[in-house]
């Protein structure tokens, strides 16, 4: 029998191994699957060619200069970097939202660095009066659109928040969903990096370029601040295959658009669905989202197992929410129909 799996992380230990590899994410681009097969004479070599090519497209897709690039194998060895060199007994505290993407609280646990965790408001957004209170020093995440709750904070706000914050604390914006995101109230602060010493933005190829497997990431910040992560990073750590992958997809004219619109398709007949059923989901910015089941989640999460669905992981700031990643339409259906035996059950 086939799982649907409509997440991944921590599931796929239950489900095993084709689980992960079975959730429909926008398909890696015909150019970078070429791309690939062509490198297959150079996986011989170290990947510095591929490297600078990758970096110099990075960088005039977003204006800046090549030093102000940190390629990651994902944009999960950002996060680590980041928390390895603003962060711990030394550096400072980390600040982060609750709930948000909760990876870069354990790398900052593991240095040493006390973490605060600041609850969203009650419109889903950072609550950055608050988050800005709490840090000295050290590192403020912020997630945006957030993970797991698919919701923005505002652009206005981002910014009056980026021009107050004091240099000495960083601000890592991660924007893995950036693609995604469409409502006028969002923006992307890497045009704020030339003024800001102390910003670093985040982005992934695992999401709207479908390379979650292949591991590419990159982050956006002034020289500076780049050459404080490369002390920590490890030589090489994005491998051949990913490099020319990620440079064929920025290549691609349509991946961004096809990924965006296979996803909204999906997103708004399963939440067409739900609110049928009457469970409102809170507003999505992402390719996925989070909706109020009106009772505890985790017998809910184990039921959908049970149908051979897997979905989000528990969140413990909302104990009654389901995060939900948006699949193929098919694999939504077959979401719908077991959510709603469950809930009747
Ligand atoms: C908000 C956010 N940031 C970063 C990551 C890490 O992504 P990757 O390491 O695949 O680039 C994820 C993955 O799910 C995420 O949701």
């Amino acid at each position: 029998m086939n799982t649907h799996s409509i997440s991944r992380r921590h599931f796929a230990h239950l489900l095993g191994v084709g689980a992960a590899a079975a959730i429909i994410r926008p398909r890696f681009t015909v150019a970078a699957h070429e791309a690939m097969k062509n490198a297959h004479g150079v996986c011989n070599r170290y990947p510095d060619e591929a490297n600078d090519l990758l970096i110099d497209k990075i960088a005039k897709m977003n204006n800046v200069n090549r030093e102000q690039i940190v390629l990651g194998d994902g944009s999960s060895e950002i996060l680590k970097l980041c928390a390895e060199t603003f962060t711990g007994a030394t550096e400072g505290k980390l600040v982060a939202a609750d709930p948000t993407f909760e990876s870069i609280l354990e790398y900052s646990k593991a240095c040493g660095g006390d973490v605060v965790k600041v609850p969203l408001t009650s419109n889903y957004a950072h609550d950055l009066e608050r988050m800005g209170a709490a840090a000295q020093k050290g590192l403020i995440y912020i997630c945006n659109p957030n993970n797991p709750t698919a919701s923005i904070t505002p652009k206005n706000d981002l910014r009056d928040f980026i021009a107050k914050t004091p240099p000495e604390t960083m601000i890592l914006m991660d924007e893995a969903y950036f693609h995604y995101a469409d409502s006028s109230d969002y923006e992307s602060v890497i045009p704020l990096v030339k003024d800001h010493p102390n910003l670093i933005v985040a982005r992934t190829f695992s999401k709207i370029y479908g390379m979650a497997g292949l591991r590419c990431g990159y982050c956006v910040a002034q020289p500076d601040t780049i050459k404080r992560m490369h002390g920590f990073q490890m030589f090489d750590s994005v491998n051949v295959m990913a490099l020319v992958a990620a440079s064929a997809s920025l290549d691609d004219v349509d991946q961004v658009n096809n990924g965006r619109k296979m996803s909204n398709d999906a997103r708004t007949f399963t939440l067409t669905e739900l609110d049928k059923l009457g469970y409102k989901s809170i507003p999505s910015q992402a390719n996925f989202i989070m909706f109020d089941c009106k009772k505890p989640v985790v017998p809910i999460i184990k039921a959908m197992k049970d149908k051979n669905v897997a979905v989000g992981r528990l969140f413990p700031a909302y104990p009654n929410h389901m995060r939900l990643t948006i699949g193929k339409q098919s694999e939504m259906e077959a979401f719908v129909n077991a959510f709603r035996q469950v809930m009747a059950a």
